[in-house]
């Protein structure tokens, strides 16, 4: 089954490094226009030339902070004059900021949901009337997480962000089906290695709440999965390529596991 987006433009949010990059490369190496569109300017422009170099695609870095409104309007507009079309976006910035209830900071809390979930809106808003004037429909994978599914300890606000985004896929679904435009979400497991998610101040603290050392973190989460292995960035992105593709061209509305088997019921 081959998979191609050539002349299509692909925009991912949170792209420079991390699971966004891994699926940046992923919609690349399908043939496909990727934006990079990243807090981290230097890296969104050492990504896309990177992936322009090795894929011979167009690639475009953009700086965007997903919480501004006005940041968000002026990207999309810059994506549209660089290209003239945004085909597919993935929504995938996102923090992980985790504390118990009774020291968990108010203004971690509100930047947790001004980027995973208000951020995913944001970019949303100024991406589909785009999309939409297109003709062509087009597909929005936003990146949830199996604990939006499933709460976890000591993590209130990711768990609510990433339940919102399972919810806000669903309802964006309905809402986007008569132009053709299909809305999934997807859910990775722990994905311990090449994401900046699992820094070193989150396992401190899940070793804390775990009550293990911060060198036995990685395998206590590895022991939950069926598969027995973490989440790799590369298993994320094929799911978010395949659902992007008129191979999936069936498939809106749903949330998507990626993690090994882990919250099977
Ligand atoms: N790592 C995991 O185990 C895991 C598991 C499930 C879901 N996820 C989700 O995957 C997504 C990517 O996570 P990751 O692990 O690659 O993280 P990461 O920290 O490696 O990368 C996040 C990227 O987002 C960018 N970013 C942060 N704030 C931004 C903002 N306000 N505006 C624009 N860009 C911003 C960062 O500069 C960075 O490039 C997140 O939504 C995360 O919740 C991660």
């Amino acid at each position: 089954m081959e998979i191609r987006f050539k002349d299509q433009t692909i925009l991912i949010t949170g792209s420079a490094s991390g699971i966004g990059k891994g699926i940046a490369t992923e919609f690349a190496a399908s043939g496909g226009n990727v934006v990079i569109a990243d807090l981290n300017e230097a890296g969104a422009q050492t990504t896309a030339d990177e992936l322009a170099r090795e894929h011979g695609v167009q690639t475009m870095a953009v700086r965007v902070d997903v919480t501004s409104k006005a940041e968000c309007q002026a990207m999309a507009g810059k994506v549209m004059g660089r290209f003239g079309r945004i085909d597919c976006l993935v929504n995938n910035a996102g923090v992980t900021l985790s504390y118990p209830i009774e020291d968990f900071p108010e203004d971690k809390w509100d930047l947790t949901m001004a980027i995973n979930l208000k951020g995913y809106f944001l970019i949303t808003q100024a991406v589909v009337p785009r999309m939409k004037a297109g003709g062509r429909g087009g597909s929005i994978v936003n990146i949830a997480s199996k604990t939006g599914l499933r709460g976890s300890a000591a993590n209130s606000a990711y768990s609510a962000s990433k339940g919102g985004v399972v919810i806000m896929t669903q309802g964006w679904a309905r809402e986007f089906a008569p132009e053709g435009i299909r809305v999934n979400s997807v859910c990775p497991g722990n994905v311990l290695h090449g994401s900046g998610n699992w820094s070193d101040e989150l396992k401190r603290s899940y070793a804390v709440k775990l009550g293990i050392t911060v060198g036995e973190v990685e395998q206590h989460y590895i022991n939950q999965v069926p598969l027995k292995r973490p989440c790799t960035v590369e298993d994320v992105a094929n799911l978010v390529v395949f659902l992007s593709s008129d191979k999936a061209s069936y498939i809106t509305g749903c949330w998507h596991l990626v993690d090994g088997g882990q919250e099977m019921r």
